[in-house]
């Protein structure tokens, strides 16, 4: 049962993505994490099932679906591993959005198709050692050498930045006046073939453990002119742009986290026994588990209510903090009840539920941390406040 109206459609996209992960992905994901273990095989198995390509129209090699689809799909992988849904939901969010909205035809054809196809991996590079929630700091430079760019500096953060074949990269183009601020900030197609480019700092992290984030070094890299994405100077918006569509993909792997806790939970409460009876029969725990349920489901439908609101075409900046801060914030609680359902059992590696535990913890902090979120929701609740616009307090 789903509170949330699905047509064939999805529901069979939704199953077709759920067989995938519980038979091919989930057997893996513990052996993976422990041993920090990036697995190809796996992009592969969902560059053909089109899971990399989910919202790129057909006549650009993508299946050209609905994001209510594409969350679906990413929810399941999540509930199977964490560390492949982020890998879908960055490549899907955020390069291969920003090509199809700013790229030319020839961009697209280039490196558009084959991402869409699952040929080509794609990542994002935005954050740098020094420029996290503060983005438009940044630093790299990129000055003009005859047709080419010259970049310089170290992008930081990248996920699966060691296997993208494409990265879309933000870099400083005017550097004349400090004010400049983010309107000096374009974005470069980048492929790691490029003369001065390299894969630098692996982080050694927490969770996500089988999705490698990477720094990247870029000294001198020349970049072709025809690299340059859409127009200099805004790659700063394109990236926040794209990143509304992105935080709703960080969403729904979050929901999918949670749901992998509360279904380990549940199951674990009906076979552990104390006091001679299932731990399930006491109202302490059944609590827990409506409290985890209830918040669950509230998450997934606020973030449904906001890929409802893109697909009519709306601005969902403010909806999709709101989906994203609210579904992260969600998956960090039901995993640590999880955890305690779960008691000594909890924190050891023989049950999931310590995975889940360290992997929600990034979803508040990447793609813009829980304290971001509340500053773009409440800058937007205070334009409309400014605008007079009361119905805008509760819609956009
Ligand atoms: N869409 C389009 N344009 C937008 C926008 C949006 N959602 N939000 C702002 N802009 C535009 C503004 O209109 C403005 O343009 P104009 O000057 O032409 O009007 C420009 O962008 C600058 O906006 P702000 O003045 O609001 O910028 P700011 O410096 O105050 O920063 C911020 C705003 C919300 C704090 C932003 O910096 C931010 O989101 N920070 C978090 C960064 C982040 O999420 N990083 C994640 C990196 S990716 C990652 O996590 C790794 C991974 O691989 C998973």
């Amino acid at each position: 049962m789903t509170l949330i109206p699905l047509t064939e459609l999805q529901r069979d996209i939704q199953k077709t993505a759920r067989d995938f992960a519980q038979r091919d992905v989930a057997p893996l994901a513990a052996e993976l994490d422990r041993e920090s273990r990036f697995e190809h095989a796996l992009v592969t198995r969902l560059a053909e099932l089109g899971f990399l390509g989910m919202l790129i129209p057909e006549e650009w090699d993508g299946l050209g679906l609905d994001a209510t689809s594409y969350l679906l799909a990413l929810e399941e992988i999540a509930v199977a591993d964490a560390s492949a849904a982020v890998l879908m939901s960055v490549h899907n969010s955020l390069p291969t959005q920003m090509l199809l909205h700013y790229g030319t035809d020839a961009q697209r054809e280039r490196f558009l198709k084959p991402m869409a196809r699952g040929e080509m991996l794609g990542a994002f590079a935005l954050s740098e050692p020094d420029a996290g929630s503060d983005a438009a700091s940044l630093r790299t430079q990129a000055v003009r050498d005859g047709d080419d760019w010259l970049l310089t500096g170290t992008k930081a953060w990248v996920s699966h930045g060691t296997h993208a074949d494409v990265i879309l990269c933000m870099a400083r183009t005017d550097t004349s006046d400090a004010r400049v601020g983010a309107k000096g900030i374009s974005t470069f197609i980048l492929t790691p073939d490029l003369p001065g480019f390299s894969v630098g700092k692996k982080e050694d992290k927490m969770g996500l453990r089988s999705s490698p984030t990477v720094q990247i070094n870029l000294d001198g890299c020349r970049v072709p002119g025809d690299r340059l994405l859409g127009a200099e100077g805004h790659g700063f918006t394109y990236a926040l742009a794209s990143l509304d569509h992105g935080r709703l993909g960080i969403a729904a792997q979050a929901i999918g986290i949670a749901r992998a806790a509360l279904e380990a939970s549940a199951r674990y409460a009906t076979e552990r026994k104390q006091f001679n009876q299932p731990i399930a029969s006491f109202q302490a725990i059944q609590f827990k588990l409506a409290d985890m349920a209830t918040r669950l489901t509230a998450a997934r439908t606020l973030l449904h209510a906001a890929a409802a609101a893109k697909e009519r075409g709306e601005r969902i900046t403010r909806f999709s903090s709101m989906a994203k801060l609210f579904a992260t914030e969600t998956a960090m609680w039901v995993t640590t009840e999880a955890v305690q359902i779960h008691g000594g059992y909890g924190y050891v590696t023989d049950y999931p539920v310590e995975r889940h535990f360290r992997d929600a913890k990034v979803t508040e902090i990447y793609e813009g941390t829980s304290e971001i979120q509340r500053i773009v929701i409440a800058r937007d609740l205070l334009a409309a406040v400014s605008r007079g616009d009361v119905d805008g307090l509760l819609t956009d």
